[in-house]
């Protein structure tokens, strides 16, 4: 059978004189080396562009800046339109920019929270009426969070009430000015924005679901739960468990359901591989954000605290037939051979 060359491009590979290095893989996860390896028969790295059947292009994206793009996209230029590219770089700010993301999905019909852009140069000239417009939007949206366009780890996250008095808002307003000054010179689609906060469906608890994606396929598939108004996978204590147990449940049920429109929601942003992340509505999910490389502490420790790990860890015999979701995402070698080897499949068949 033949397999597949593909060929990675990022900051620190597949450009200049780095273009013939094999490593450096960028962002790499746990495990992945291993089970690309595994998946030799399917696929293999190659040294030169010109031999791939396939490039994938890896950035992290808060990394990245405006000059590394254009040198991703002049080697690009090359090869665009003969092979398929991966998350191509000329696709970079519809899913780094959320507001651009949630612009995309509302014109697909595609649920997302309500936003204002608050704009840069306006505030400038005119900072008490983008005080006025902000407090407006929090009127009409209950609370919202006033944040950076581009930004991960709930940096750049202020919760404004309708309770914040106007000086509160303008304090966020001005942490906010401060952070996209630093981006700005590197990274000219930061922006201010407002984002509706969506309440959660319990009043306790909040839960978030994510997705991974690659073409057509649903790789794998998960929800986390938390009292915490911010929070990522990491942030989950041992009694969450329950709780994160039953959504999961919940969601292996309700997967084939969603697929239709999680696919949708990547592909409308032209991303053929990421993990899309969102809260469920009545029925209906409600779109946060795209991740195109997913490797944080899930893929690296398992989900929740420590504790909250080692109860999944012993409890796996138990779990397993109701979560498989859970553990089929944790066994991340078999995981990344399975991503690689349907990178091939996907490609070779022209599917
Ligand atoms: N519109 C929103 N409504 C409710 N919670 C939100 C909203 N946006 C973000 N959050 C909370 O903040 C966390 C971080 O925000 P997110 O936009 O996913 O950025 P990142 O994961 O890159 O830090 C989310 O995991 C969620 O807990
Ligand atoms: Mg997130």
């Amino acid at each position: 059978m033949k397999y597949l060359s593909i060929y990675f491009i990022g900051r620190k590979q597949g450009i200049g004189l780095r273009r013939y290095r094999l490593s450096h893989l960028e962002n790499r996860r746990k495990y992945e080396y291993e089970g690309f390896q595994d998946a030799y028969k399917s696929i293999r790295q190659v040294r030169l562009i010109q031999n791939a059947d396939v490039v994938w292009v890896r950035v992290r994206p808060e990394h990245t800046t405006d000059y590394e793009r254009i040198i991703i996209e002049k080697r690009l230029k090359t090869i665009r339109g003969k092979v398929p590219i991966i998350n191509d770089i000329n696709i970079f700010d519809n899913y780094d920019c959320k507001n651009l993301s949630f612009n995309i999905w509302k014109n697909n019909n595609i649920q997302c929270p309500n936003h204002i852009i608050i704009s840069i140069s306006k505030l400038k000239n005119n900072f008490s009426n983008m005080v006025k417009v902000i407090s407006e939007f929090i009127e009409q949206n209950n609370t919202i969070f006033l944040r950076t366009n581009n930004e991960t780890n709930a940096n750049g996250m202020v919760l404004l009430t309708a309770l914040s008095t106007d000086k509160e808002i303008k304090k966020a307003l001005n942490i906010l000015i401060d952070r996209c000054q630093v981006f700005l010179p590197n990274r000219k689609s930061t922006q201010i924005m407002g984002v509706e906060y969506i309440t959660p469906n319990n009043n306790q608890y909040q839960d978030i679901y994510r997705v991974h994606i690659l073409f057509n396929k649903v790789l794998s598939f998960y929800a986390v739960t938390s009292k915490n108004i911010i929070f990522h996978n990491i942030d989950m204590v041992e009694s969450d468990i329950e709780r994160f147990i039953q959504l999961n449940r919940d969601l292996c049920q309700k997967m084939p359901e969603l697929e239709e429109i999680i696919l949708k929601s990547a592909h409308s942003l032209g991303c053929n591989l990421g993990a899309v992340e969102f809260f469920i509505k009545n029925e209906k999910p409600i779109l946060l954000e795209l991740n195109p490389m997913w490797g944080g502490h899930a893929s690296k420790h398992g989900f929740g605290n420590t504790g909250f790990q080692n109860y999944l860890k012993e409890n796996r015999s138990d779990l397993e037939k109701e979560i498989l979701n859970v553990y089929n995402f944790m066994d991340r070698r078999s995981y990344y051979k399975n991503l690689y080897e349907h990178i091939s499949y996907h490609v070779l068949n022209k599917i």
